[in-house]
């Protein structure tokens, strides 16, 4: 099930000129139409894209939103080289069960995502412009290509394409893959040679809906402008999907280098009411809520912290839920999500999430102690054909490590009575529900 979703800025102290994506929404449920939209922002200035923009995007120092962070204006300029006509994909797809920041862009702020598709179209040159988003969102997002269409914006036209809602189809390889008529997983190309040789051979790029939507403020309002929030290495702002902080999930905009105890009003003592935190999502790591309350918001402090900023999703995990269980649950899901072509993602994973299990829910039948699965995330590490199992270690090691009490207290004295808590970290099923 999905929860309802909600956007907020209001916890964060208001800088001038933020927010900045969410500025355009009056209310977190209301809907900005291509009216509001070009009134609240101004005209696309589609006729200086491909002098100007890529200039701007270097100068702006955006990076990726859809978790690599990888500077855009490096990979546009890889593809604007080329004398062949490109593809280009805004990835809508947000695989990731615990992140509803692309959602809220796509439903609630749309034509900020095109604008930037546009751009991106123009300036590189594009022959076919894809729109890839779940199911749920193709009808919605047709009426929308369609008013901007009606309205002379685009110069191209825009393809709306439904991805499939699974953990890997936004994954790249799996996009380009699923756009070539494939299933949407990973294949075994490398990152340049999608640029080169993507959908239908053709040089192409696949970049996140959120980092679009950066894209066309960029245009308007300049690379300095951008630099104006953020730091040196960090600049401009993200959105967060929160999760375990308020009584529902909410999506939040924030300045990059904003210090997470302001992002989300933690004092010292919330070290008692939650186990820990986990930053980036199922391929991210879980951090002790010491060590988030002096974290900023930025890749290399989440590095730093041996986990990742990811695309943005934040679990604050209460005390009446089981970290070990929690941990159990979303490592079996990732193992149902491999795309079951490589050893480690077939074995591997499905060992792992036994082995998490067993400490979770039946530590009596578990003999063997914490080393063996530390072994096993060794001999996981960096033997997949894409990231996707490495992401899973990295999961399982902080687990084992925040959460190394509850281990301990399991090991002796068997599951706690919170292993019966709700799941709060979702685990949907393909038919959409959560397990
Ligand atoms: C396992 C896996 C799943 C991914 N899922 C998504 C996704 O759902 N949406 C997305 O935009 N990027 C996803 N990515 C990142 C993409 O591969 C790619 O880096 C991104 O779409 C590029 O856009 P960006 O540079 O704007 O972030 C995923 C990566 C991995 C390794
Ligand atoms: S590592 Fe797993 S998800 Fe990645 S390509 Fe191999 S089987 Fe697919």
């Amino acid at each position: 099930m999905r929860a309802p979703l909600a956007a907020s800025t209001a916890t964060l102290p208001q800088a001038p000129g933020f927010p900045r994506l969410l500025s355009a929404l009056p209310s977190p449920d209301s809907v900005v139409d291509l009216e509001a939209h070009l009134t609240h922002w101004g005209d696309l200035p589609l006729h200086s894209a491909r002098s100007g923009l890529l200039d701007e995007l270097d100068a702006s120092g955006l990076r990726g939103h859809g978790g690599a962070w990888f500077p855009v204006g490096t990979k546009w300029r890889a593809l604007a080289r080329g004398s062949r006509r490109t593809v280009v994909v805004a990835n809508g797809s947000e695989g990731e069960p615990a992140s509803r920041k692309d959602e809220l862009l796509l439903t609630h702020t749309p034509h900020l995502v095109l604008d930037g598709l546009s751009l991106a179209a123009a300036t590189l040159n594009a022959s076919r412009v894809v729109l890839y988003v779940p199911a749920r969102q193709v009808d919605g997002l047709h009426r929308v290509v369609h008013d901007r269409r009606r309205s002379g914006i685009d110069r191209v036209e825009i393809e709306v394409i439904e991805a499939p809602d699974a953990y890997l189809s936004g994954q790249e390889s799996a996009v380009v893959h699923a756009l070539n008529d494939g299933p949407a997983i990973p294949t075994f190309i490398g990152l340049r040679s999608i640029r080169d040789h993507g959908v239908r051979g053709r040089p192409t790029l696949v970049q996140n809906v959120e980092t679009l939507a950066h894209v066309a403020m960029i245009s308007r309002y300049g690379g300095l402008w951008f630099r104006s929030l953020g730091t040196q290495d960090s600049p401009g702002t993200m959105l967060l999907t929160v999760t375990g902080r308020w009584s529902e999930p909410m999506v939040v905009e924030a300045p990059l280098g904003a210090a997470f105890r302001d992002l989300l009003t933690l004092t010292p003592q919330d070290a008692d009411r939650y186990w820990g935190a986990l930053l980036g999502g199922y391929g991210g790591g879980w951090v002790s809520i010491p060590d988030l309350l002096d974290c900023r918001l930025s890749e290399e402090s989440a590095r730093q912290l041996h986990s990742s900023l990811g695309a943005g999703v934040v679990v604050l995990l209460p005390r009446t839920h089981c970290p070990l269980a929690e941990s159990a649950r979303v490592v079996r899901y990732m193992q149902r999500q491999g795309a079951g072509q490589c050893g480690p993602c077939i074995h591997g994973l499905a060992d792992l999430a036994a082995h998490l299990e067993g400490l979770a829910f039946n530590p009596a039948s578990f003999r063997r102690h914490v080393p063996p699965i530390l072994e096993l995330c060794n001999l996981i590490d960096g033997r997949g054909a894409c990231r996707h199992p490495d992401g899973v270690t990295r999961f399982v090691r902080s687990a084992l490590v925040v959460f190394r009490d509850e281990v301990e207290k399991h090991l002796r004295h068997g599951p706690c009575a919170a292993i019966k808590a709700p799941a709060l970290l979702p685990c949907p099923t393909h038919d959409g529900q959560d397990r």
